[in-house]
């Protein structure tokens, strides 16, 4: 497999990380591009099937996966630069621009293209991206292929293309709403006598746990919750509290209102 990365950015790097990792991928080559690819220079020189380029038409030519991870106003000029470049037979082309739909590739590129839009988080710098995909008609057989390469980043959801911009808020605004509550723990922890270190360990480390706990045992949260609430203890006396502060409503209410946010933004644009 030939792999391009036009845009290596923040998220490329992340991408060019996790495809280098992945023997099993095998991939013959991979291509990174930038403008200035002056800080890409040193992976060039550590990997014999790296090449670094600014000229994204040579990268395009050498690929049959292209991998777009450019900011989104720098989307629409790339693509009609690169149209000549691009052939349905040879490219299947990955997206992982905020906010851009298949529409949007198909209006400039055509209907003949395998095309897959992705939403990874920032949790993809560190290989635990919650990565949400999805396909036009002609990408039907390539999402696999897709969920290999987006999988080396971490977990990969296929979802439909109605659902991206939930899975927006779920998933990329979701490590904010993730770090906050972590950050609130650990507040709560130095009150009661932790060091700011210590605290932060130790809520980050509860926090794994407890999504471990969902995630290798296959729980429910409530059953997990069960079995930490003793009656009349101390347990469920502070999680009634924090419910009734509104805990879980201040939640719910917040992913709907950043969902809303992304609503208003669309009619403003
Ligand atoms: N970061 C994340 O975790 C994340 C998560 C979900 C989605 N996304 C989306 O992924 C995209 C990339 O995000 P990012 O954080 O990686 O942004 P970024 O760090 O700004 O990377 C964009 C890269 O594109 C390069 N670029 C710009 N114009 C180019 C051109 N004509 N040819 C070749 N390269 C060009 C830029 O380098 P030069 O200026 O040197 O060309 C830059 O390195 C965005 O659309 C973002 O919405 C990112």
């Amino acid at each position: 497999m030939k792999i391009s990365i036009i845009g290596t950015g923040n998220l490329g790097l992340a991408i060019a990380k996790g495809i280098l990792s992945a023997e099993k991928l095998g991939v013959e080559t991979l291509c990174l591009t930038k403008r200035n690819p002056k800080s890409l220079e040193s992976w060039g020189q550590s990997y014999d099937n790296v090449v670094v380029t600014s000229d994204n038409h040579e990268a395009v030519a050498a690929a049959d996966v292209v991998i777009f991870a450019v900011q989104p106003g720098q989307l629409t000029d790339m693509l009609m630069d690169l149209k000549s470049s691009l052939k349905a037979g040879q490219h299947t082309i990955i997206s992982t621009i905020t906010g851009k739909k298949l529409a949007d590739f198909e209006a400039i590129l055509g209907h003949d293209f395998a095309l897959i839009r992705s939403m990874p988080n920032t949790a993809a710098a560190v290989g635990q991206s919650m990565t949400c995909i999805s396909g036009n008609s002609k990408a039907e057989g390539k999402l696999n292929l897709a969920k290999e390469i987006l999988g080396t980043l971490g977990d990969v959801m296929v979802i439909e293309e109605s659902l991206m911009q939930a899975a927006t808020v779920v998933c990329a605004s979701g490590i904010a709403f993730w770090m906050r509550l972590i950050r609130a723990t650990t507040q709560g922890a130095i009150q009661l006598g932790f060091d700011a270190p210590e605290a932060q360990h130790m809520a980050v480390q509860t926090c794994l746990g407890a999504a471990s706990l969902l995630q290798n045992g296959g729980a429910h949260p409530e059953s997990e919750i069960d079995r930490v609430t003793t009656p009349k203890g101390c347990t469920i006396e502070g999680l009634n509290e924090m419910e009734h502060q509104g805990l879980s409503s201040a939640l719910i209410k917040g992913l709907v209102t950043s969902f809303n946010k992304i609503e208003d933004i669309k009619k403003s644009s």
